[in-house]
C-alpha cells in the first residue's frame, strides 16, 4: 500500500494478464518460451519491423544495443544529459564513451543545436547518437537525421518511454532505428521487470539474440562470444502481452488524462506543459510541467498526499559522468523547474481537478 493517496503511476493488472499468466502457470514452462515468442512477433507486426527481441528489462536493453553496435576504443556515442541513466550507464560499459548533450526546454528531449555543436568538438569521434526521448515527447527526428546524415553517423533509439509515439516526420517510434523499449511496472505495456529492442538490421537481431542467451549457438553449451542471460520469463512475456493486446483502450485513458490536465492547467500562470514538436505524437507517459514555483507547488502537493517526480537528474550532476552546470544550464534549469504528475489510466477526472487546484492556489498564494 502507498502512503501517497493519489500515487505518481499505478499499474493494474487487468483479467486477461491474469488468464495468461495463469496459461503459463498451468503449462509448466515459465522461463522464456510461447509468450515471449507470440510478443516478439505481434510487437514486430505492430511496429512493422523485422525483429523484436524480448529482454529482461529496458536497460538490459539499452546494454545489449551498446555491445553489438560496432564501435572501437576511443569512439564516442552522444546521448541526452536529460534522461534516464540507463541509457549512459549502457554506453559506458561498452566501448565507447558517452559524451553529453543538452536538452531542448520546451520538448526536453535532446536538443539538435548542441549536438551538432558537441559533434565538431569531438571532431570525427561521434560514432553514434542514442538518444532518448522524454517522458513520451519524441525527439525532432528530421533534425536528427539530416545532422546525423551530414556527418555520416548512425542514430540508435531509447524509447523506452515512447512507445506508440510518433515523430515528427510521423513515423512511429521504434519502426526506422534499433530501439530499445522498457516494460517496467509504470510503462504503458508493462511486465514488471521487461523490456524490448526492435530492429531491422538482421546481424544486430543476430548478435544481439546471441548476447541475450550467453551467446549459445548451434546446440547446447555451444558457446560462441562471452555473454548473458538477459532472457524474459513466460511469465513476464504473458502479462507484457496482455497489456499490449489492451493497449488501445489504455492510451485512450491516458489521453483523457492528458486533455484534463491541459483543460484544467489552461491559463495558469508560470505553468508550461512538456510540448511536443508538430506532427509528432505523444505517448502520452507521464504528464509533465515546468514552472518557476516547484518548491511551492511540490509542497503543496505533498501536505495534499499527491505523489509526484522530479525531472531525471542530469548526467552531468551524476558523480560517474561529473561536470560543471555551468556547461549544461538547460538541464540545470529543467531539473529545477519540471513536475512530473501523476499519470495512470485509473486517474479520475475529478482527482486531475482536485490536483490541479491545488497547483494553481499553491502558484497563487
Ligand atoms: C529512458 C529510459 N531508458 C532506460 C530505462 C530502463 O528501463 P528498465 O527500468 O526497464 O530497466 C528507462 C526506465 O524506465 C528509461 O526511462
Amino acid at each position: 500500500m502507498t502512503k501517497f493517496k493519489i500515487p505518481v503511476a499505478n499499474p493494474v493488472l487487468s483479467q486477461l494478464a491474469k488468464k495468461y499468466v495463469n496459461q503459463v502457470l498451468d503449462s509448466n514452462w515459465i522461463s522464456s518460451g510461447k509468450f515471449c515468442r507470440i510478443f516478439e512477433e505481434k510487437m514486430a507486426d505492430y511496429l512493422g519491423v523485422k525483429h523484436v527481441l524480448t529482454m529482461c528489462s529496458g536497460s538490459a536493453a539499452c546494454y545489449a544495443l551498446c555491445q553489438a553496435i560496432d564501435v572501437q576504443e576511443g569512439d564516442c556515442i552522444a546521448t541526452n544529459n536529460v534522461t534516464y541513466v540507463a541509457t549512459a550507464n549502457a554506453i559506458h560499459f561498452s566501448k565507447a564513451k558517452p559524451v553529453f548533450v543538452e536538452p531542448d526546454i520546451n520538448t526536453y528531449c535532446m536538443q539538435i543545436e548542441d549536438l551538432e555543436r558537441v559533434i565538431n568538438l569531438l571532431d570525427s569521434k561521434v560514432k553514434y547518437v542514442f538518444y532518448a526521448d522524454i517522458l513520451g515527447s519524441t525527439t525532432d527526428i528530421i533534425r536528427l537525421e539530416e545532422v546525423c546524415n551530414r556527418y555520416g553517423i548512425q542514430i540508435i533509439g531509447d524509447c523506452c518511454e515512447s512507445f506508440s509515439a510518433y515523430y515528427n516526420d510521423e513515423s512511429r517510434v521504434g519502426s526506422k532505428h534499433t530501439s530499445c523499449f522498457s516494460g517496467y511496472a509504470n510503462k504503458t505495456v508493462f511486465s514488471g521487470e521487461g523490456g524490448w529492442i526492435s530492429t531491422n538490421d538482421d546481424e544486430l537481431a543476430e548478435k544481439i539474440s546471441l548476447f541475450r542467451g550467453q551467446g549459445q549457438k548451434g546446440g547446447t553449451y555451444n558457446h560462441v562470444i562471452p555473454a548473458y542471460n538477459f532472457r524474459l520469463t513466460d511469465m513476464q512475456a504473458a502479462i507484457l502481452l496482455a497489456n499490449f493486446e489492451e493497449l488501445e483502450q489504455n492510451l485512450a485513458e491516458r489521453k483523457r488524462v492528458f486533455a484534463a490536465y491541459n483543460k484544467y492547467l489552461g491559463g495558469a500562470n508560470n505553468i508550461y506543459p512538456q510540448a511536443q514538436y508538430p506532427n509528432s505524437v505523444s505517448s502520452h507517459w507521464m504528464y509533465a510541467i515546468s514552472t518557476p514555483n516547484k518548491g511551492k507547488i511540490t509542497a503543496a502537493l505533498e501536505a495534499a498526499n499527491i505523489e509526484w517526480r522530479a525531472l531525471f537528474k542530469p548526467m552531468n550532476q551524476l558523480p560517474m559522468y561529473g561536470a560543471p552546470n555551468l556547461l549544461f544550464p538547460a538541464s540545470k534549469c529543467l531539473y529545477d523547474s519540471v513536475i512530473v504528475l501523476p499519470t495512470y489510466p485509473s486517474l479520475t477526472n475529478l482527482e486531475i481537478i482536485y490536483i490541479t487546484d491545488i497547483i494553481k492556489r499553491s502558484d497563487d498564494s
